[in-house]
């Protein structure tokens, strides 16, 4: 590309597009030009490895021959049409699919369009349900959320989210939640050991339930990871614990799976590894394989059927998006479950898995990583200063920026979540891929940690 125009592409960039949870005053602009399975291209043509599937969205590649025929060909038919009171093939398939793949009794689907607006929809169906179910239960008013979780950034997302930096200054607009501490096992509450925490976590939670069910509407969780969180990997079991203890109190439960569903964590959803089938199942990012905006929010027969009654009654759920169920992004969710099977993605991804745990096993050694969590093709890398005490580098530092800094030097494309540096390659990574995305992290790890 000629000089010009590229200077003049990255001053338009710096001068009129704000860009997600970036500072805009340092911002310097990376400008993708174009994709090609899980490689990008720059302006200038140079290439960049995908380390963050495009934000863990990503699946398949860049444009999989697969799902850009699917969405030329729906673009033949319509691009979209209006999902208030009408409907059109391509979604009601994907629906009926979403349903078929869902842990059981998720059988009815609202689409939305992104990560955020399913979990709204979730929060806004728990709570009407229990106004309008045959016993109602009013009192239900309140969620019960984790420490530190993410759920997406409209109002009531951020309400149940818990990442400090990111919410704390939204609190005057935020409704009230119950909050428990997030379940980990790398910075444990004293006297809990690893062996320790599933039980000591389980038992915050049933006594949380105990005391205050009667108010609490749901319970939401990202089930295995609490991924803005750090790539927090909670202790085995406890999904299957909230499960039970959250139907025991009558608390509907809500898995939030926008960045661990569609085979991240080496199942198709993570509730599958520990046999859960939450009341609401929320997903976005990977459905449309990373190509468009669409979300949905499953949800059980118990819950639609308090929303069912006569026009005149009001039941309805008073909720839409104008792009909700996008027949476009439905295409593209539809090829993509079909990419599943015909490229057989779950037989290959163990050797992935493994391939990356054994670069994590050896990056562990280093002297300023203080922990490393994987669940599948999902891993993140804690930066410490000092590894006895677990002292984290001061945020300031950005030393998980300069992690990343360094690997895009090398070619790889990645971004920190604070002292956390994130791996999470698009399931069609090769092993070669992977290691040159280990590679460069480790490298970048030695640079950035230089004392
Ligand atoms: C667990 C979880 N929920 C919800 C969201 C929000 O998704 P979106 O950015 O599509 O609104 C995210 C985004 O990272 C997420 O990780």
């Amino acid at each position: 590309m000629p000089e010009t125009a590229r200077e003049e592409l990255e001053r338009w960039d710096r001068e009129h597009v704000w860009h997600a949870f970036t500072q805009m005053a340092e911002y310097e602009p990376l400008v993708i030009e174009r994709g090609d399975g899980c490689k990008l291209y720059d302006l200038d043509g140079r290439e960049y490895l995908d380390g963050v599937s495009s934000l863990w969205c990503n699946l398949h590649g860049h444009r999989h021959p697969r799902i850009d025929a699917a969405i030329r060909a729906q673009l033949d038919r319509v691009a979209h049409t209006t999902s208030l009171g009408a409907s059109n093939s391509t979604t009601i398939k994907l629906a009926r699919r979403l349903v078929e793949l869902a842990p059981p009794g998720l059988n009815r689907v609202f689409f939305s369009d992104d990560g955020a607006t399913a979990v709204e929809v979730a929060l806004k169906m728990a709570f009407q349900h229990w106004r309008q179910k045959p016993d109602p239960q009013p009192e239900k008013t309140t969620y019960l959320a984790l420490g530190d979780a993410y759920h997406g950034d409209t109002l009531g997302s951020v309400s149940v989210g818990g990442v400090e930096r990111f919410h704390a200054m939204f609190s005057p607009l935020l409704f009230a939640v119950e909050r428990l501490p997030a379940p980990q096992t790398y910075r444990l509450p004293p006297g809990i050991d690893v062996a320790g925490a599933l039980p000591h976590y389980l038992g915050q939670l049933e006594q949380v339930l105990a005391e205050r069910h009667e108010r609490i509407a749901a319970m939401i969780v990202e089930p295995l990871v609490q991924a803005a969180a750090g790539m927090l990997a909670h202790p085995a079991g406890y999904l299957r614990g909230v499960r039970e203890l959250t139907r025991r109190y009558g608390v509907l439960l809500i898995a939030d799976e926008v960045a661990v569903g569609f085979g991240r964590t080496g199942r198709m959803f993570a509730c599958e590894h520990e046999d859960v089938a939450p009341d609401f199942l929320c997903l976005a990012k990977g459905l449309t394989g990373g190509y468009l905006p669409l979300a949905a929010t499953l949800t059980t027969t118990e819950v639609w059927n308090a929303f069912l009654g006569r026009y005149a009654e009001s039941k309805q759920f008073y909720h839409g998006h104008t792009y909700g169920g996008n027949p476009l992004g439905a295409a593209a969710a539809l090829a993509s479950l079909e990419v599943f099977d015909e490229e057989r993605v779950f037989d290959h991804l163990p050797a992935k898995i493994e391939r990356l745990g054994e670069h994590l096993k050896r990056i562990s050694q280093h002297p300023h990583v203080g922990d490393v969590r994987q669940r599948g093709l999902i891993a993140g890398i804690e930066l410490v200063q000092d590894r006895a005490t677990q002292a984290p580098f001061p945020w300031a530092e950005r030393r998980g920026q300069q992690v990343c800094d360094a690997a895009r030097r090398l070619g790889v494309l990645l971004r920190p979540l604070g002292n956390v540096i994130v791996v999470m390659p698009p399931l069609a990574a090769t092993i070669e891929e992977i290691d040159r995305i280990a590679l460069a992290v480790e490298q970048g790890i030695v640079e950035a940690t230089k004392m």
